[in-house]
């Protein structure tokens, strides 16, 4: 693999990104889970390498094969997310946390197959940790980024997650959009900082989105 990337502005740099989907057990053949692919975050790994970072991707499930000469960290559940993310934290300059993480996980799992009967079935959730919000009070010199995929409201609903995580940028796209969110090869976002200030881009290919953000670190 090529390193294209000439300028090693990150260089010595400890980032950790994640990425990706987590599953949630509901017994041993089924799990909950939503539709994030890990492209936008396997793609911020591999151009944070390319600027000469230490990068450390922590990643749920995905088809994707990490980037060469990074730290890949592989996990299956929020609550491995949140290990993995909490032990790595205090060392970090960065932490970029594009990873879709669930929000609810069933309350028990079941250590045997569900059988169907003739009844409706329901399922019980109980709420994950949220992994920002959990860190927000060791927060020292770290840059942190989040990221929010939204279907409506999206500056307001973004604008409420700087605050809430005490994050010094969000990554705001909205999934109904075309070309954009789960699984595409492209991204069109809103990058907001802690201030409200808001910056358009076009749709762009995934790679030029995670230069972007990278870029925040260096201005
Ligand atoms: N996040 C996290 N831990 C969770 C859930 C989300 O750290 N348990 C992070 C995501 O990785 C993302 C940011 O928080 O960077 C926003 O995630 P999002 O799902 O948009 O926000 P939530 O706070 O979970 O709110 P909601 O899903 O209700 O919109
Ligand atoms: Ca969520």
């Amino acid at each position: 693999e090529m390193l294209l990337h000439e300028n090693k502005d990150l260089k010595g740099k400890n980032i950790l990104i994640t990425a990706g989907p987590t599953r949630e057990d509901i017994d041993p053949v089924r799990f909950i889970t939503n539709r994030s692919t890990g492209k936008m975050g396997y793609a911020i790994a591999k151009a944070a390498r390319d600027r000469g970072a230490n990068v450390t991707l922590i990643t749920g499930p995905t088809n994707i094969n990490p980037p060469s000469f990074i730290d890949v960290v592989n996990v299956y559940s929020a609550e491995d997310m949140y290990k993995a993310v909490e032990e790595r934290y205090d060392s970090c300059d960065v932490l970029i946390m594009s990873a879709a993480v669930a929000d609810y996980r069933p309350k028990v799992k079941s250590d045997v197959k569900i059988k169907k009967s003739d009844d409706d079935l329901k399922i019980e959730l109980t709420r994950n940790k949220d992994i920002l919000f959990e860190l927000k009070e060791r927060k020292r010199n770290q840059v942190v980024i989040g990221f929010a995929a939204e279907t409506n409201d999206l500056l307001e609903n973004a604008i409420k997650k700087i605050n809430k995580k005490n994050l010094d940028y969000i990554v705001a796209n909205d999934v109904t959009m075309k070309d954009s969110g789960f699984g595409t090869e492209t991204n069109t976002v809103k990058i907001i900082d802690k201030f409200g200030n808001i910056t358009d881009y076009p749709n762009l290919p995934k790679e030029e989105v995670a230069h972007h953000i990278l870029d925040l670190l260096v201005k």
